[in-house]
C-alpha cells in the first residue's frame, strides 16, 4: 500500500505538536495502522513564525489548497471559523477524511460540514475539539451508542476549573488566578471565552449532540461565566460541604407544560457535593461524568488541554481515519503489536 499522505492545518501549540509526534514515531504509527504515514506539508500564514518545537523549514508552505488536494487526510488545527470551514470542505470535496479540533466550527457549523462529509462517504473526527486528551467523543459516538445517555455533568473548561480551584483551595481571587492561568497558557487568547463561558458552552453543545443523537446549536445552550463568583460564596460554598464549578449540564427534560420530551444544555457556576468525583477534579484538569441508562455513572478524567496532550486525541483520530483508508489493514480497534516484547511479571514498576 502506498503511503497516506496527511495534511495538517495550522502549526500552533496543538499542531506543532502533532507534527513533531507524527515524524518521529512515523514507524510505530505505520506498523499500527497497517501503511506508510506522511506528513505531506504544513499550510500556515507565515513559514517564518517562530515554533514551539523543531520541524523541518520545507514542510511548510502558504498554500493550504494545493497541499488539501494531494492529501488522503487533512488534519485541521488552525481553529477559528474562516478559512478553516472553506479548507475541510475543500478537503472532503477532494476525497479526503478530515481530523479536526476545531470546537467554535464544529459547534457553529457542524451539521453543513457533516452534511458534506456524508454525502461524498467522507468521515469527519474531532475527538480533539472537546475534552482535549480525554476519549469522551468517541464513547459517546461509539461506545454508548447503543445505550441512552440520560445526563451528561462536565467541567470541560481547563481555565475556569482552575481559577475555582485556587479560589476554593488557596483563597486566592478571581484576578491573580486567571493571570496563573494564562501564564500557565490554558487560557484561549482571548480569556473571555473562557471565563464567560464561550468556550465550555461550544463544547457543551458538542457533547450534546452527541449524547441525544440530536444537532444541538450552541445558542440554545444557556451560558453564565465565573466573573460574578466571589470568594465569600466560595468560602460559604465549602463551609456548607460544597465547591463551586463550571459545569456543563446536558440532560434529557420532559416540558412540564407541553409534555414535549428534549434535552437541554446549560453552563453556569454550580454547587458540587465534595463528596462526589467532580468535586476531586482540580488544577486545569476536565472531566465528563454520564449517566446513562444501562451503563449507570461513567467519569472521564484528564488533562482538557494543552498542545501535548490535546496532540493525542488528534494522532488517535488520525490513527483511525489512516486504518479506514487501508483496506486490508487493522480495523479500528485493534492493533498490531509484534514488535513489543512481553516482559515477565516480575519486571513491572508500579509507580504513582
Ligand atoms: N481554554 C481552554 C480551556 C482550552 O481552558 O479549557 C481547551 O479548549
Amino acid at each position: 500500500y502506498r503511503n497516506l499522505r496527511v495534511a495538517l492545518l495550522g502549526a500552533g501549540s496543538v499542531g506543532s505538536q502533532v507534527a513533531r509526534l507524527l515524524l518521529e514515531n512515523r514507524d510505530e504509527l505505520a506498523q499500527r495502522i497497517g501503511a506508510g504515514i506522511e506528513l505531506a506539508g504544513i499550510a500556515v500564514r507565515n513559514v517564518d513564525a517562530p515554533r514551539d518545537v523543531d520541524i523541518p523549514r520545507e514542510l511548510f508552505t502558504t498554500d493550504a489548497l494545493g497541499l488539501i488536494e494531494s492529501a488522503d487526510i487533512v488534519v485541521e488545527l488552525m481553529g477559528g471559523i474562516e478559512p478553516a470551514r472553506e479548507y475541510i470542505l475543500a478537503a472532503i470535496t477532494s476525497g479526503a477524511d478530515v481530523v479536526t479540533g476545531n470546537k467554535a466550527l464544529l459547534a457553529t457549523h457542524g451539521p453543513e460540514l457533516f452534511t458534506a462529509a456524508e454525502r461524498v462517504g467522507a468521515q469527519l473526527y474531532y475527538e480533539a475539539a472537546a475534552g482535549g486528551a480525554i476519549p469522551i467523543i468517541r464513547p459517546l459516538r461509539e461506545s454508548l451508542a447503543g445505550d441512552r445517555v440520560e445526563r451528561i455533568l462536565g467541567i470541560v473548561n481547563g481555565t475556569t476549573n482552575f481559577i475555582l480551584d485556587r479560589m476554593d483551595t488557596d483563597g486566592d481571587t478571581f484576578e491573580n488566578a486567571l493571570a496563573v492561568a494564562t501564564e500557565l497558557g490554558y487560557a484561549e487568547a482571548d480569556p473571555t471565552a473562557d471565563i464567560e463561558a464561550y468556550d465550555a458552552a461550544q463544547k457543551a453543545a458538542i457533547l450534546a449532540s452527541l449524547a441525544f443523537h440530536t444537532s444541538f446549536p450552541v445558542e440554545a445552550v444557556h451560558r453564565e461565566g465565573i466573573t460574578t463568583v466571589t470568594a465569600a460564596q466560595v468560602e460559604s460554598a465549602q463551609k456548607a460541604g460544597f465547591v463551586v464549578k463550571l459545569l456543563a449540564i446536558c440532560e434529557r427534560h420532559t416540558d412540564p407544560t407541553t409534555g414535549v420530551e428534549g434535552v437541554t444544555a446549560r453552563v453556569h457556576p454550580a454547587l458540587v457535593d465534595r463528596r462526589h468525583p467532580l468535586a476531586a477534579v482540580h488544577d486545569a484538569k476536565n472531566a465528563v461524568f454520564v449517566q446513562a441508562e444501562a451503563a449507570g455513572d461513567l467519569m472521564f478524567y484528564g488533562a482538557g488541554a494543552g498542545g501535548l496532550e490535546t496532540a493525542s486525541a488528534v494522532l488517535g483520530d488520525l490513527v483511525s481515519a489512516a486504518r479506514r483508508h487501508v483496506a486490508g489493514g487493522p480495523g479500528v480497534g485493534e492493533s498490531t503489536q509484534a514488535n513489543v516484547p512481553i516482559l515477565p511479571i516480575g519486571t513491572v514498576v508500579t509507580r504513582y
